[in-house]
């Protein structure tokens, strides 16, 4: 997300004009500040060292923000670490100059600058923030963050709100993360897939609960590129969002899929006896493995709760009419096994040894990068529909910025409100949604290493 140098000339030159017009910022003196910078932490087991990484507030995971729905929120982001960084509000419906996406909507803040965020949160729900210049090293060495938006009214009563951050980290034998990021290998495949999985940045992430106690629990993929397959142990309960957006109605608990930067919030009820322990457990392709375990203290209550209500809708607009909306199709192309033989780069048509060279090994038709021109102008309110087609050899988490978007099924049904949708080898996705949020957008695949390696475009909303 870093190699946007054409583009971004051309967009800082814009910018620049712009700024001159646009009235001062009142700085409220009182702003929290996200410091950014270099920390240690106790990620691998007693027996090896701590872990050297980057962080927000020198730690990992980064604060937990917490707002309410309709409020607005203010950050003073200050960047201690050797590196040009940004903070991406994740799923945040935020305004387009707050977004964080370095080279499109501001230039990446140098090493000993600071910049202000401040944005009003439309929806509630689970959210998070991340950098968004050289995304696939900062968010390895550990810069993430959980931002949530608490309901205005409505919140399903429990007993312990949870936030759980998924990782994978690829550690060498003395616990350092190893600095082989963004290596070509990881971006023509399926990304830089770590050898140690966290939550909340433990190995062996813990919490006491007694029997019958609800709990809302609130994960999130931190992960550059591991797609998350979970279910829950002596846990019983429903899914009641994803990707920060209630479902309409609450899904029975099954097993769960999370691709990078997808969401998912449960309400459970601990069903284990006492003395007994609930975990989540993933599945990797050797077995499954307690990521997170619940020993089961004390009773909370005689019996389970009721099933709960779903959550309040968040104000979304309805989509129009699909027949006279805006369609484009994106084909994904590239990677490894994928016979891609070149593509289009900064303007100049390259073979795919020269796409290599760049580093570039991925195209959305038949473009590297962004280029010049969106994907897609789009009006504000129009109902924009995009196909996307899946012609590689790997799964892909599209991600688009500013917008929650349905998918369409082939007979027309509509799916849940979603940020990031997760697309296997060869399938077609179509995505609609309101562009309601003028600016300019990325849509990207959120496995780091392949938007680094070119899967990455933007859209207009104007
Ligand atoms: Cu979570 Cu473009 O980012
Ligand atoms: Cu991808």
């Amino acid at each position: 997300m870093t190699e946007l140098t054409r583009r971004q000339f051309h967009r800082s030159a814009i910018g620049a004009a712009a700024v001159a017009a646009l009235p001062a910022i009142a700085r409220p003196a009182t702003a929290p500040i996200l410091q950014a910078r270099e920390g240690n932490v106790r990620l691998a087991p007693e027996d090896y060292p701590e872990t050297r990484i980057w962080g927000y507030d020198g730690t990992v995971p980064g604060p937990v923000l917490r707002a309410r729905q309709g409020e607005r929120m203010t950050q003073m982001f200050r960047n201690d670490l050797p590196q040009a960084s940004t903070v991406h509000w994740h799923g945040i419906r935020i305004a387009n100059d707050m977004d964080g996406a370095a080279g499109l909507t501001q230039p990446a803040v140098p090493p000993g600058s600071d910049f202000f965020y401040d944005f009003v949160l439309p929806d509630a729900g689970t959210y998070w923030y991340h950098p968004h210049n050289r995304t696939f090293e900062q968010m390895a060495r550990g810069l993430y963050g959980a931002l949530i938006v608490e309901e205005e009214t409505g919140a399903p009563e429990v007993d312990i709100d949870e936030v759980l951050l998924l990782d994978d980290w690829r550690l060498t034998d003395k616990a350092q993360i190893a600095e082989d990021f963004g290596n070509m290998h990881d971006r023509a495949h399926a990304g830089r897939i770590g050898n140690w999985i966290t939550v909340n940045a433990e190995g062996d992430w813990s919490r006491a609960v007694p029997r019958h106690s609800r709990m809302r629990l609130r994960l999130v993929n931190t992960a550059n590129a591991r797609i998350f397959s979970l279910e829950a142990r002596g846990l019983d309960g429903w899914v009641v969002a994803l990707d920060g957006m209630p479902l309409e109605a609450s899904q029975p608990l099954g097993r769960i899929t999370l691709a990078p930067a997808q969401r998912v919030d449960l309400v459970v009820d601990v069903v284990a006896d006492e003395g007994a322990e609930a975990f989540l457990v993933s599945f990797e392709a050797d077995g499954g493995y307690a990521i997170a375990a619940f020993p089961v203290a004390g009773t909370a209550r005689d019996a389970r709760l009721a099933a709960p209500g779903a959550l309040p809708a968040n104000p979304v607009p309805a989509l129009g009419p699909l027949d006279t909306a805006i369609r484009t199709e994106l084909l994904m192309e590239g990677g490894a096994m994928g016979g891609l033989r070149g593509a289009k780069l900064d303007g100049r048509s390259m073979d795919i040894r020269d796409m290599a060279a760049a580093g570039k090994a991925w195209a959305f038709n038949g473009m590297a990068d962004m280029g010049e021109t969106p994907l897609l102008e789009a009006g504000i309110g129009d109902t924009v529909r995009i196909v996307m087609k899946n012609d590689t050899a790997w799964s892909h988490g599209m991600h688009l910025h500013g917008h929650h978007f349905r998918q369409i099924a082939a007979d027309g049904t509509t799916g849940p409100l979603r940020d990031t949708v997760l697309m296997g080898s060869g399938e077609t996705v179509e995505i609609a949604f309101v562009a309601d949020n003028p600016g300019d957008w990325l849509l990207h695949c959120h496995m780091l290493e392949h938007s680094a390696g070119g899967m990455m475009t933007w859209l207009r909303v104007s």
